[in-house]
């Protein structure tokens, strides 16, 4: 089982993972190129999404399996995808949560208002209604929380094809 990018054919897989945790899957299938899963040749059991809007970034769709939950696959699934949203050049990141308000200071995240979303992000099918409006906002900074040096970072997720 390893964290990699994402494919088309992952898409299936992908939504009936999300709609298994009760998470919006409208627009996600714009954004397979910046999703990562946790997958072996046989199944997928975890994802993340970024969806990158210049330096502004959103980070969604972070699922995985009820019966592979507690063994750390959520964890390494948000840093990976916090790299690659680091590698395309975010600088703020963001995401909505109904469920998960607790799981995310970990990684940086701390709530904010929603009127402290960057406006870029309504172009995001997220913001557009998918996410219900008491959802609670959250941003980090990457550009504060980088790794001291680049050879101290993990390697970004191999590219499938
Ligand atoms: C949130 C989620 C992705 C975490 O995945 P996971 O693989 O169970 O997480 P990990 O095993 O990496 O857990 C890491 C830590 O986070 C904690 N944690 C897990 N889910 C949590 C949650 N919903 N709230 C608070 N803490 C949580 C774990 O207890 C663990 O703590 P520890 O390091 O002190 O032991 C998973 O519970 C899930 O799919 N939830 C449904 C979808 C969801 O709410 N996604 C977030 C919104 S996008």
């Amino acid at each position: 089982m390893k964290i990699v990018t994402a494919t088309p054919s992952d898409l299936p897989d992908i939504v009936a993972l999300l709609k298994a945790a009760a998470l919006p899957v409208a627009g996600i299938e714009n954004h397979v190129e910046t999703t990562l899963v946790a997958r072996d040749s046989e199944r997928l059991l975890g994802c993340a999404a970024v969806e990158v809007y210049g330096q502004a970034g959103l980070l969604r769709s972070v699922a995985v399996e009820v019966e592979h939950r507690g063994e750390g696959w959520g964890e390494r699934l948000t840093k990976a995808a916090l790299e690659l949203a680091r590698n395309r050049g975010v600088r703020n990141i963001y995401l909505l949560t109904t469920t998960a308000s607790h799981f995310f200071p970990r990684f940086g995240f701390a709530a904010i208002p929603r009127s402290e979303l960057d406006p870029a992000l309504a172009q995001s099918e997220e913001l557009r209604g998918a996410c219900p409006a008491s959802a609670l906002a959250m941003r980090a900074s990457l550009s504060t929380s980088a790794p001291p040096s680049p050879q101290s970072s993990s390697p970004p997720p191999v590219p499938r094809r």
